[in-house]
């Protein structure tokens, strides 16, 4: 081939590398991880999340996501955000106490009352403050969204009352404030990270464990369970985070997008939560569930029988911060 044919062959070759290269220096990937399958709350929150996101930064910022533990247990997920090896995740509050500890506070058995009073607390100055708090621990907290009021399941028999807790082996999160509330109902309680958690339910290794509807119902709990008790004992937030290497490599635009549908993945979850809230007893019940609903006076027996641990929450947290937040409207 002569030299005047190899020029245009040569300027077609660096003309094509320009056009596959300069679309991907503009855009950013974002890496989402969560512990859940993409039909759960959490799949609802990314992928609205992602979709808002996407489209505020005109495709600027392309999700990637990450469901059911595919990267970790959400304690491995959240280092990794610190670390900046990953953007982004949704993960319980339950995890987050470890890197947060003022977190913890939103862990206290029986604090809030109904999704409407947990919802205007994190949406409020205690919520804001707290999210605030990540940016010390090299994280970004963008948002609340949440899963629901937790309940206690088991294969061994039906709970009622708190003395039916006695002895019942339950997984709990890797959290100081589950783990005091349930040693003081008696029960023992083993902490263990989600991917290890239907695998010991199945080999019988643990009787129980405690999660929201949303987790009941899209993790197929029935499949490994027989006893639900409606416990509501704690309600639990799930925060929209991401890395400080992320968030400091956006420009202001960037950073709107992210932050606006990180809202809007919050937005998604809380729907998602109040529907599941509406028809998941059903859906267990049809599923073979044998379903205890505690009535008030049940619920304050367990209120009681937690006594000795709120002393601690208090001097942990302070009685003034849990009791603005159990006061508020
Ligand atoms: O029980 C847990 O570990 C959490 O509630 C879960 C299911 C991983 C969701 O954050």
């Amino acid at each position: 081939m002569s030299f005047l044919k190899r020029i245009p062959a040569a300027a077609a070759i660096l003309a094509a590398a320009f056009c596959v290269a300069a679309p991907a220096a503009a855009q950013t990937e974002v890496k989402l991880a969560y512990a859940l399958a993409t039909n759960s709350h959490y799949g609802a929150g990314a992928a609205a999340w992602a979709e808002t996101a996407e489209k505020l930064s005109n495709g600027k910022l392309k999700f990637k996501q990450f469901p059911s533990s595919a990267l970790g247990g959400e304690r491995e997920t959240v280092e990794s955000v610190q670390l900046g090896t990953l953007e982004a995740v949704i993960v319980s509050s339950g995890t987050l106490s470890n890197f947060v500890p003022e977190v913890g506070v939103t862990d206290i058995p029986f604090l809030f009352r109904d999704l409407k009073h947990a919802r205007s607390v994190l949406d409020g100055p205690v919520g804001q403050d707290l999210l605030a708090k990540f940016r010390s621990r090299n994280l970004v907290a963008l948002a609340w969204g949440e899963q629901g009021f937790r309940h206690l399941t088991n294969s061994r028999h039906p709970v009622s009352k708190p003395d039916d807790m006695k002895g019942l082996k339950i997984r709990t999160m890797e959290n100081p404030v589950h783990i005091t509330a349930f040693k003081t109902l008696g029960a023992a309680p083993t902490p263990m990270a989600w991917p290890e958690v239907i695998g010991a339910l199945q080999q019988g290794t643990i009787d129980g464990q405690e999660n929201p509807m949303s987790v009941i119902v899209s993790a197929k709990l029935a499949q490994v369970q027989k006893y639900l008790t409606l416990t509501g004992h704690v309600y639990s937030p799930a925060a929209l985070i991401v890395s400080t290497k992320l968030w400091n490599s956006l420009d202001d635009a960037g950073k709107k997008a992210l932050a606006e549908g990180a809202r809007a993945g919050a937005q998604a979850m809380r729907a998602y939560v109040d529907e599941v809230e509406r028809k998941g007893l059903a859906d267990v019940k049809a599923a073979g569930m044998q379903v205890v609903e505690l009535d008030d006076r049940s619920k304050a027996s367990f209120q009681q029988a937690l006594g000795p641990a709120y002393k601690q929450y208090e001097s942990r947290y302070g009685r003034a911060l849990i009791d603005s937040i159990a006061n508020a409207k």
